[in-house]
């Protein structure tokens, strides 16, 4: 059986009759031997393969170029070459498929935009092989957060007929022709649906019956923001909390973001040095630095304080009741606080209807995690459990309590505290990674202008 090169490397006994695959990095000839060095994206290390001239399928060894895919059978020993422990010393080669001199991976050193425009390739690179892998690390390390918390995982639906948000930047899911005046009755749903924006909403119903839930999916947003942090398609955590206030809440959401930089410093396999050495010098240092301390927690009154006294010239107004701009953000957590940042306790004007009603009458109970170098990675609150109130922020939110009927009964039979919050699993990556741009944390990104692959 083909064994993976991660577990080849990691062997620490020499073996007679190893079979290894994976595509051809570079490839050194001399007269009577050449060097294949080897990658199948399992690690981010290369195996060396020495091929003598002779052996059955050296005959295509001209083929074997970078790019190319290749099985290799031969005996594992160690090298005498410094800088790895050990080299396959092959036995057979394969040729499986060439890479014409067109392979775009050639050389190294290509500039992410480029790399963006052959995402379908990209994964075979360096970098990128280890932002995926982290992906992937980071999505186990999500799941083993919670379920060892004894939250369950509820599979919330991707279409949905509730705007959660209420910001208005849903992409519609219809099956009417394009060239029909729209009737929404006639409509596959019989109404008008949408890709969700959150599973929040319905993940409140499993969590006012099993008390500790989480979601983990992809959620949508037409919003036009051409930025390095937004994405039309992205993945969210949503954890919701019975009987929890927006104190517990933000613990668990602090808590959560430090379990996942404490991950990330203690399982990476030998990826963070790549993020290290050609991403952000400086990861390693902010992320032990994150791991180890609180938090600094503000209500938005004192963040808004704080900007305005700053100094700092910036390019969008900081006043109370607008929305923190992501250089004000920035600004908090990497100029003032050196550290992230929860802001709670914003105006209710600027927050979603969902969210609790201070006694003050002005604020609701939300809270933004911010971290240096993104801005907001999570946002959440304590949600309205009073029936009353609820319906009234209906109102004013300008919805239809119609379409809300089985959110209200939530409220109306059985109510209890409640508080959640959503993780952007791309902001955690770049947070984690350093890579300074959304689209390359994610396989094939969707933002405005942009849906190939
Ligand atoms: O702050 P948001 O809009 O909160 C919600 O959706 C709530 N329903 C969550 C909850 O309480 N259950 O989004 C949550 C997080 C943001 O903090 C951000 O990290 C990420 O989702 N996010 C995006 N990530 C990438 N691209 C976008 N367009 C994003 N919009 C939000
Ligand atoms: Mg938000």
């Amino acid at each position: 059986m083909r064994t993976l090169i991660k577990h080849v490397l990691r062997r620490d006994t020499p073996g007679d009759d190893l079979h290894v695959a994976g595509w051809v990095r570079t490839r050194r000839d001399s007269k009577t031997f050449s060097f294949l060095e080897l990658n199948d994206g399992t690690c981010l290390a290369n195996l060396q393969v020495v091929a003598d001239a002779g052996i059955p399928g050296a005959a295509d060894l001209a083929r074997m170029t970078t790019g190319a895919s290749v099985e290799v059978r031969g005996r594992l020993v160690p090298s005498p070459a410094s800088g790895q422990q050990w080299e396959l010393q092959a036995s057979s080669l394969r040729l499986l498929g060439c890479a014409p001199d067109d392979y775009p991976l050639q050389k190294k050193g290509h500039s992410t935009e480029f790399l963006r425009g052959i995402a379908h390739l990209r994964p075979r690179t360096n970098l990128y092989g280890a932002v995926f892998r982290t992906r992937s690390r980071m999505a186990y390390a999500i799941h083993r957060f919670f379920q060892e918390r004894d939250f369950i995982y509820v599979h919330t639906p991707i279409i949905t007929a509730s705007d959660c948000e209420g910001a208005g930047e849903m992409f519609r899911v219809t099956t009417l022709p394009a060239d029909k005046a729209a009737r929404d009755a006639e409509d596959f749903f019989g109404k008008r649906a949408f890709l969700t924006v959150s599973g929040q909403l319905e993940g409140e119903a499993f969590a006012c019956a099993l008390s500790n839930i989480y979601t983990f999916g992809p959620t949508f947003r037409a919003e036009n923001s051409n930025t390095s942090r937004h994405a039309a398609e992205f993945w969210m955590i949503e954890p919701e909390v019975a009987f929890c206030d927006l104190e517990s809440d933000m613990d668990l959401a602090e808590s959560m973001v430090r379990f996942l930089v404490t991950e990330m410093l203690e399982h990476h396999e030998g990826d963070l040095e790549v993020f290290a050495k050609f991403v952000d010098k400086e990861l390693r240092a902010r992320l032990e630095f994150v791991a180890g301390r609180p938090f600094e927690r503000i209500p938005y009154t004192e963040a808004v304080r704080l900007v305005q006294g700053s100094g700092v010239k910036f390019e969008y107004p900081c006043e109370y009741g607008l929305n923190l701009q992501s250089e004000h953000e920035r600004w908090l957590t990497e100029v003032h606080f050196k550290q992230p940042v929860t802001v709670f306790n914003y105006p209710k004007e600027i927050k979603p209807f969902y969210m609790r009603l201070n006694d003050d009458g002005r604020t609701v109970t939300a809270m933004d995690v911010l971290v240096p170098g993104i801005g907001e990675i999570i946002g959440g609150s304590q949600r309205e459990e009073r029936l009353d109130v609820l319906l009234a922020n209906f109102e004013h939110h300008g919805l239809d309590a119609a379409n809300y009927g089985w959110y209200a009964d939530l409220r109306k039979y059985g109510s209890v505290p409640h508080a959640g919050f959503g993780l952007g699993f791309e902001r955690l990556l770049m947070f984690v990674t350093g890579m300074g741009n959304i689209r390359d944390v994610i396989p094939f990104a969707r933002t405005p202008g942009h849906c190939e692959f």
